[in-house]
């Protein structure tokens, strides 16, 4: 058996889990910073940092103590360094360093992406079949990935500029919604009309699996404040004119990325479809899927697991000790944007 703690603090979460074996979570910690960002409508590096600094140690704590375990019975820690933001992540890295040292266990840097993928695995029971096709959708990163197996990745398709996360919460801030938009988008959607406003989802030439959502965020502002008016100060809107605009921006958003997962799956022969990422705790983008009938196994992370936490962050540790049987090195270096299919395997 092996007890695993994680630490996440790559944006504005400060997360401590305890996992047993890649699995069973004993605890799952997470101290949001929203109500920090939130006037600002994107978070703001530099006080993330900060809450994070006051929070990691009590976060930590509090893991431990809902684990009913003591610090001795830890047999691995397993932090994020990678991608996000590099104050952010430096704070869970260096407590990581600092506990291995003082407990004498070892760390190990994970990927938070890939870790937001594993999260779909330690949520279903069936026993998934590789290679499956990995659909990462949060505030930082749009992504489909080939997974041959646990570790073993292919970069299929990214988005080239906003992440979808990040332009829900664009267009959010620009209707003069709170940070992070993509909830109450959701709700305020169902209110609205999705044929209301013309959008279209972005296309990159020669690149079927590529995503853009910065021209449809422009699209929103230009149908809401006139053509090169600009995204600094709210658009005035009635209540009714803001849900049909979240239902039409969430509709083309979400057609797009149902299209482009479904087509990949299909090319690549993917039985199973693992989501992960914030965006994914979206009911609607579950149920668009749904609608669309397929055979294909649709894995979603359980709610607990959609936004960062570190037990995701505790799972995958598990699984690269597994393959690696050794801990990293502690010059191990905070990065801001190693890539995913680089940095897995
Ligand atoms: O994975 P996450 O916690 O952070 C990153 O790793 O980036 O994702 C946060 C993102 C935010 O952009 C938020 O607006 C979005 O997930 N999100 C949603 C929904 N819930 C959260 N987007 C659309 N619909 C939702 N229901
Ligand atoms: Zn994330």
């Amino acid at each position: 058996m092996m007890q695993v703690l994680g630490i996440e603090s790559t944006c504005d979460e400060t997360a401590a889990a305890v996992v047993v074996d890649g699995r069973k979570i004993l605890s799952n910690v997470v101290s949001t910073q929203t109500d920090l960002h939130d006037v600002y409508g994107g978070v703001v590096p530099e006080l993330a940092c900060r809450r994070h600094i006051d929070m990691m140690i009590p976060v930590i704590d509090k893991a431990i103590h809902q684990a009913k375990i003591t610090l001795s019975d830890i047999d691995l820690i397993s932090v994020s360094y990678a991608p996000g933001l590099i104050g952010a992540i430096l704070i869970g890295l260096n407590a990581a360093k600092a506990l291995s040292v003082a407990i004498d266990v070892p760390f190990l840097g994970i990927n938070h992406i890939e870790a937001h993928l594993y999260a779909a695995l330690m949520s279903t029971d069936i026993d998934v079949e590789f290679p499956c096709l990995g659909v990462v959708l949060s505030g930082g990163h749009t992504a489909l990935v080939l997974m041959k197996n646990i570790g073993e990745y292919e970069l299929i398709g990214k988005t080239c500029d906003d992440a979808i996360g990040e332009a829900f919460d664009k267009v959010a801030k620009i209707m003069g919604l709170p940070y992070p938009g993509g909830p109450i988008i959701e709700k305020l959607a169902k209110e609205g009309n999705p044929n209301a406003y013309p959008l279209k989802s972005g296309t990159i030439k020669n690149r079927p699996y590529h995503f853009s959502f910065s021209g449809l965020k422009t699209a929103v502002i230009y149908s809401l404040k006139g053509q090169n008016a600009n995204s600094q100060t709210p658009a005035n809107m009635t209540l009714s004119e803001k849900a049909n605009m979240a239902a039409s921006f969430q509709q083309v958003a979400f057609r797009d990325v149902i299209n482009k997962t479904l087509k990949a799956a299909n090319e690549w022969g993917c039985k199973n479809i693992l989501f992960g990422g914030g965006v994914t705790s979206s009911e609607t983008l579950r149920e668009l899927f749904s609608e669309k009938n397929t055979n294909f196994n649709l894995i979603w992370p359980s709610k607990t697991l959609c936004l960062d936490n570190a037990a995701m962050i505790a799972g995958l540790g598990y699984h690269k000790w597994k393959n690696k049987k050794n801990g990293d090195s502690l010059d191990l270096d905070a990065s801001s944007k190693t890539a995913f299919s680089v940095n897995a395997k």
